[in-house]
């Protein structure tokens, strides 16, 4: 997958992401009448700061891959998960506190659940003081060459506010009442072009667990909503400006109708 990845990144990725862009500008709905829309200058001042979060939730999932870094890696020395992982796969910070940033006592990241590791949920609100230090732990041991001072400074927002955008989705994700047929619709006019008709074109595990779009909504909830918050570095945009019922709407059609149409 990473392979495809980087082959998508190489070649005409960028003219897909623009087109997608503006598939999305021209697309999103007016979200309000005249008169209850937002002042324009305020919708702008958001974006600066959401945009911040994502590259942040980016780092979360994947930072060797948004640095740019190739190693070399030594296995993580706080690593107590799969013996056989890859050593880049131990640096990742989701492959230890999780997709639902709840460490070992949640879901866990792509290698399934490690061991001993805290969850970061608390860190929500916490002063970007705090959250640094965490990060900056030495047992962590990360060097300046593979997280930059704004790498950091981006992983902070993430932490103290980004990831309180997923979990607010996926505890409304719990109760009913997503519509499926307008997360068709958006489908349609956002993802497919990427993701194929039947979301399975992408392969989003790994060679050994292949994993599609469909599949993925059905069984982790939790990367797919942090997948289409936050982005994937390089590859795909975050779509930081669909509304809550959006996200729910797209994870609903994703899961149930997606690749039985
Ligand atoms: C190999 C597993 C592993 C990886 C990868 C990892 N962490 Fe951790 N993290 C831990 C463990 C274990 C602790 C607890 C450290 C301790 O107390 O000695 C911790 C602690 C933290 C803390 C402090 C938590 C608190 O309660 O104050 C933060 C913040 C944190 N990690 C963020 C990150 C970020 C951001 C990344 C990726 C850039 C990351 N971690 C990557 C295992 C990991
Ligand atoms: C410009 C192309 C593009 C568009 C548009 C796009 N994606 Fe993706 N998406 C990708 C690629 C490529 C990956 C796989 C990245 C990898 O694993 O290497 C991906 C990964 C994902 C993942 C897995 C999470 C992750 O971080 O890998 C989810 C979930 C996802 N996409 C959902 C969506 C949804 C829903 C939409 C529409 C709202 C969408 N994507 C639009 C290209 C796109």
């Amino acid at each position: 997958m990473r392979k495809l990845g980087r082959t998508l990144r190489r070649s005409c990725v960028g003219l897909i992401a623009a087109a997608a862009w503006l598939a999305i500008a021209t697309s999103l709905p007016p979200h309000a009448t005249a008169g209850e829309r937002q002042p324009a200058v305020s919708k702008l001042r958001q974006i600066p700061v959401a945009w911040e979060e994502s590259i942040g939730g980016q780092l979360y999932s994947d930072w060797p891959q948004v640095m740019l870094y190739r190693g070399p890696f030594a296995k993580h020395p706080l690593w107590a998960g799969d013996a056989a992982a890859i050593n880049t796969e131990t640096w990742r910070c989701v492959n230890c506190h999780g997709w639902d940033y709840r460490g070992s006592a949640g879901v866990g990241g792509d290698l399934g659940v490690v061991a001993n590791v805290p969850g970061l949920r608390h860190l929500v609100g916490a002063s970007r003081r705090t959250v640094a230090d965490g990060i900056n732990h030495k047992n962590h041991g990360f060097a300046a060459n593979q997280l930059s001072a704004d790498a950091l400074s981006y992983l902070v927002n993430f932490l103290i506010e980004g990831q309180r955008a997923v979990v607010d989705l996926a505890s409304k994700a719990r109760q009913s009442g997503a519509d499926a047929e307008a997360g068709g619709q958006r489908y349609a006019e956002v993802c497919r072009v990427c993701h194929g008709p039947s979301g399975t074109r992408l392969n989003l595990g790994s060679e050994r667990f292949p994993e599609t779009l469909p599949t993925l909504a059905r069984t982790k909830p939790w990367k797919f909503l942090h997948g289409v918050r936050f982005g994937h570095a390089g590859v795909m945009p975050a779509f930081v400006m669909l509304d809550d019922a959006e996200f729910l709407n797209l994870l609903t059609y994703a899961a149930r109708r997606l690749d039985k149409s």
